[in-house]
């Protein structure tokens, strides 16, 4: 016979880390932006915990799992794997962005200007950033399973006061050299599928400004627009937010 709970079960309070989520679900999902700026202070290792128990949380095609994380904070390690994102950095530079950055110097479009400045910082400064989390993948046809765990280790950081920024030009043009350094197997499948800088932000948190759904969302069919508009954000930043 089926049995009824008729009484709300009480559960005892759980020991939580200290550093345990402080900001609420919509507003991680609204201001998770490339914090690329980051302090040299080192992250603690519950809130190290708290991103990477986070990540393993994440759903993966056929509930696979084929994702190995790699922490690195050793300025021994940082060293070389700065070289290679810079390396990495000028070849976008000097091929997939070449053109539209010159189009936007001669346009003034501060925007994108603005992007690549931060880019460039986050380049420059590699060895500054406390924490790189290098993920890896394998028997992924689709190559999505990973971006779930990499995305929920940045929300939790977000969550933690912790800015992240999702990179793939190591991975994509230096990957042999990646693996060299963090000592990955080259014949075991594994691909470099990001490496997630995070740090205490030197910036301000702040809604990430895109093209409205309304614009990019279509209703049934292709191409039908749906009977309606968002055209301001449906989580509004507090006043002054971000500025304390
Ligand atoms: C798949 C992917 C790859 C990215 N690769 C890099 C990268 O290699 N270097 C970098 O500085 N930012 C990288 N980014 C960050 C994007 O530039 C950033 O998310 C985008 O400009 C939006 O910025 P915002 O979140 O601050 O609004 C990447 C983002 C994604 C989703």
């Amino acid at each position: 016979m089926r049995r009824f709970l008729t009484q709300v079960r009480e559960y005892p309070p759980r020991p939580q880390p200290s550093t345990l989520l402080v900001v609420d679900l919509n507003e991680a999902l609204y201001t998770t932006r490339a914090m690329r700026r980051v302090r040299p202070d080192p992250i603690p290792e519950v809130a190290v915990k708290a991103m990477l128990d986070a990540a393993i949380r994440a759903p993966s095609g056929g509930n696979s799992q084929n994702w190995r994380f790699v922490t690195v904070t050793d300025p021994a390690l940082k060293a070389p794997l700065g070289d290679l994102y810079r390396d990495a950095w000028r070849i976008l530079q000097e091929t997939v962005y070449k053109r539209a950055y010159e189009r936007a110097e001669a346009l003034g479009d501060a925007q994108t200007m603005r992007i690549r400045d931060s880019g460039e910082w986050l380049a420059e400064n590699f060895e500054q950033v406390p924490l790189w989390v290098f993920a890896f993948s394998r028997n992924d046809r689709s190559g999505a399973s990973i971006y779930p765990g990499v995305w929920n280790m940045m929300l939790a950081a977000r969550g933690l006061g912790i800015g992240t920024c999702l990179t793939t030009i190591a991975g994509l043009y230096k990957q042999e050299a990646v693996f060299e350094v963090l000592g990955v197997p080259a014949d075991k499948g594994w691909a470099n599928s990001a490496a997630v800088s995070a740090g205490y932000p030197l910036g301000r948190w702040g809604t990430a400004r895109r093209r409205p759904a309304h614009h990019v969302v279509f209703s049934e069919r292709w191409g039908d627009r749906p009977a309606w508009n968002i055209n301001e954000p449906l989580w509004l930043e507090p006043e002054n937010y971000g500025r304390d």
